[in-house]
């Protein structure tokens, strides 16, 4: 198929459509969408300002500016043991970029890409758009939306191409072992696949758990893409810059479509980048940790209301609930609770076919809001 025809198909996001809803209405609390509620910290922007001020105005090299991909390296191999060098790591607009030339630089038409879903709506997209197809491999609610590579295999075929893993997940918040993502990386290179894997939300992990790179098992590292961004960690999702990590076939593939597609990232956006490496943790955590705060209000607000079966999520910043006792869709539960309190969340089917019987809702937003829209949709759980 050609991607004018994918695009006829393709619908819009459900995200932003709820996002366009909250805007018409006054008293409205989105918990719709999910993107830090806090300000860029001021180094980063520091950063910027001064690249502007030195005129960093121009194009930059395509795959990023040396400084920046030399940190990316070097934050990669410290922190998340991937054995790899600047010339691996692509600068990319946003992890959203880095997905898209993941798929288009190993996909040929037809090829089938496991999602365990739900996931990430652009996933679905993006493989489209690439010529592949999604195949939905669901995490089950039972197993806190975990899934092994037993579950994965039974979905593996001769046409199978890769699997996508994202771990903290959006819209559940499960996050793998580092056990569970091994014996996915054994089973995909025995299988010889691809590992897109999807690691956004790698700093959002409570209960003192940490996130883990399949890139770091030597084995895998050749056959996988790293995919990573700004946007969440350090509250930079309008400055649109992430990073792909690959290896060097691989890499030249993607370097070449993102020539073709964009040329290059924003350059004074990667100055501020640069300045968010070198500046190190603190703000970041500080943020990390008003999301633990937000992430334990929700779940016992969530865990004392009516009709409601919550997962405590390990990382990201989102809750998945099952809303199936309240004998409404997921997409009628979300109209009913917009239209009579004013709150928003996301029909869980707008992440796959498993997600109907569940609504997402961020908690990147205010305590304040918080606690309001917790109230809201408790009276709204009574009533029904
Ligand atoms: C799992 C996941 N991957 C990627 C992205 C896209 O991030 P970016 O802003 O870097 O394009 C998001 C944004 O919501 C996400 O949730």
């Amino acid at each position: 198929m050609s991607i004018s025809d994918v695009l006829k198909e393709l619908k819009a996001s459900e995200i932003r459509r709820m996002f366009e809803l909250a805007a018409k209405r006054e008293d409205s609390i989105s918990l719709g969408i999910g993107e830090p509620d806090f300000p860029t910290p001021n180094n980063i922007k520091e950063g910027a300002k001064k690249a502007l001020d030195a005129d960093a105005t121009h194009y930059a090299p395509n795959a990023g500016i040396p400084e920046l991909r030399e940190a990316i390296a070097e934050k990669s191999r410290r922190e998340n043991g991937i054995d790899c060098t600047a010339d691996e790591v692509l600068v990319t607009i946003g992890a959203t970029e880095g997905l898209f030339l993941a798929f288009a630089s190993i996909l040929k038409e037809g090829d089938e890409v496991l999602v365990p879903a739900p996931a990430f709506l652009t996933y679905n997209a993006s493989i489209s758009l690439a010529g592949g197809r999604s195949i939905e491999v669901p995490c089950m609610e039972k197993n806190n939306f975990h899934i092994n590579a037993k579950e994965i295999e039974q979905s593996i075929n001769n046409r199978t191409r890769a699997i996508i893993i994202a771990s903290p997940n959006n819209p559940t918040g499960a996050a793998l072992s580092k056990e569970e993502l091994k014996s996915i990386a054994e089973l995909a290179i025995e299988k010889d696949l691809f590992i897109i894997t999807d690691e956004v939300y790698e700093r959002f992990m409570y209960d003192g758990k940490k996130s883990f790179s399949i890139a770091s098992i030597p084995e895998a590292r050749d056959k996988t893409i790293t995919i990573n961004s700004f946007s969440k960690t350090y509250a930079m999702t309008g400055w649109r810059i992430g990073y792909a990590i690959a290896s060097k076939e691989i890499f030249s593939k993607m370097l070449k479509l993102h020539m073709y597609l964009a040329s290059c990232v924003n350059t004074f956006s990667q100055y501020g980048a640069l300045e968010a490496l070198i500046g190190g943790y603190e703000s970041v955590d500080k943020m990390i940790a008003e999301y633990a705060r937000r992430r334990s209000y929700v779940y016992d607000r969530l865990s004392a209301m009516k009709h409601v079966r919550v997962t405590k999520p390990e990382g990201a910043f989102y809750f998945f609930p099952n809303i199936e006792d309240t004998n409404l869709s997921s997409a009628d539960f979300c109209d009913r609770l917009f239209d009579e309190t004013g709150v928003v969340v996301v029909n869980g089917e707008a992440f796959g076919e498993c997600g109907s019987g569940h609504v997402r809702i961020s908690y990147a937003t205010s305590m304040e809001k918080l606690e309001k829209a917790m109230d809201r949709m408790e009276s709204f759980l009574e009533k029904i």
